[in-house]
């Protein structure tokens, strides 16, 4: 595909509170909300309503729009959020589910998403090692985990049976706590009749709390090529292009952002946030770097005037981390591809 692709964090909400979370944590927000440029929140309460979400939608016909991934928060617990991906695809436009896969144990919901015919869903899963995975991504009612979302990857599965969409994948983030289960990951992903796993890896600011626990540093990048390089040549099941592995042990070993040339950011690609506002991408960094820009927004506006025509795609000097999570979306009809999905 060569039109553009919208990652849209729909909803600020979740039903997890992921320690490391871009979104931040409840607790760190309940003292009072981020405010610097782009800063997310589940607490925000600036989300846009649905009929500024529908009258963008119905904006899509037309424009250079061809396939949109739907994150957040937790869309799947937002109850019209289906209607609004029915939606999407009337228009002709793919659809990429990005949850935490509890939802899927609600069968009506699993249903409605065969009926609408959604492209991919993507489930997040950090670790064939339960205690692992609900240390770091714990449920909010302290009681949802690692077994709640292998069920709702099996539910989800099971309903599509023999057909061939979604195509359902899993998404691991990479930490130095992780990095030797990651091929195990894939192979429990497998194991699980998924279709592509794609190992991310995380993105914590330098002052985060987090940061020294969690995040690769230079000196974890040998490790992390090896790691990378055994679940290349084992290959349980699908995985982002060849040349991924490369692009995230050169932005690890880097200890200062790099220079990218041609990037997609803010030509084939763009990310919307909750309130609306659209970005070139989802990079902190770069959305610091362009917060004096005047604001764009979805809310009252067209997606041909806001996504299009196409230019010529801009050099960036800000690759880092941040950036290597978008290099899956942009290869990700070789994930569609076995389906033979289209729009
Ligand atoms: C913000 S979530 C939204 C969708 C859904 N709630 C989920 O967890 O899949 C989108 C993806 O970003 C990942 N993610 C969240 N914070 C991250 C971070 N600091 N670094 C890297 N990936 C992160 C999540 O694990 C998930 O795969
Ligand atoms: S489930 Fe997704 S949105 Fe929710 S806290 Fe975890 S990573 Fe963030």
């Amino acid at each position: 595909m060569t039109g553009v692709s919208l990652l849209w964090a729909l909803r600020s909400p979740c039903n997890l509170g992921c320690r490391y979370c871009y979104f931040g944590t409840v607790e760190e927000h309940r003292a009072g909300l981020p405010d610097g440029p782009g800063m997310l929140s589940h607490l925000s309460r600036t989300d846009l309503d649905l009929t500024d979400i529908v009258a963008f939608v119905d904006t899509l016909p037309g424009s250079r729009v061809d396939r949109i991934f739907i994150a957040g928060g937790e869309p799947l617990i937002w109850p019209p959020v289906l209607d609004v991906v029915a939606a999407i695809k009337a228009a002709g436009v793919q659809v990429v589910l990005c949850t935490n896969g509890i939802p899927l144990n609600r069968p009506q919901l699993v249903e409605r998403i065969l009926a609408i015919g959604v492209d991919a869903v993507s489930v997040s899963l950090d670790s064939a090692d339960a205690s692992y995975n609900d240390h770091w991504r714990p449920a909010r009612n302290g009681q949802h985990g690692h077994v709640d979302v292998s069920h709702g990857i099996r539910a989800l599965l099971g309903a599509r049976g023999t057909g061939s969409t979604p195509r359902v994948g899993i998404y691991t983030v990479i930490t130095r706590r992780n990095l030797d289960a990651v091929t195990e990951m894939a192979v429990l992903a497998a194991r699980l009749g998924c279709d592509y796993f794609v190992p991310q890896p995380i993105a914590l600011q330098r002052g985060h709390p987090l940061h020294q626990t969690l995040s690769l540093t230079p000196a974890d990048a040998p490790a992390l090529e090896r790691v990378l390089d055994r679940l290349y040549a084992e290959q349980p099941l699908p995985l982002p292009a060849p040349t991924y592995p490369g692009q995230v042990v050169a932005t690890v070993a880097a200890a200062v952002p790099g220079m990218v040339r041609n990037c997609f950011g803010g030509t084939n690609l763009f990310f919307i946030e909750p309130d609306g506002s659209v970005w070139d991408c989802p990079s902190s960094l770069k959305i610091a770097a362009s917060a004096h820009r005047p604001r764009r927004d979805i809310r009252g506006n067209s997606a041909k005037a806001l996504f299009g025509p196409a230019t010529t795609c801009a050099d960036c000097a800000l690759f880092s981390v941040d950036c290597v999570n978008m290099w899956p979306l942009m290869d990700f009809d070789s994930f569609l591809w076995a389906a033979g999905s289209s729009s």
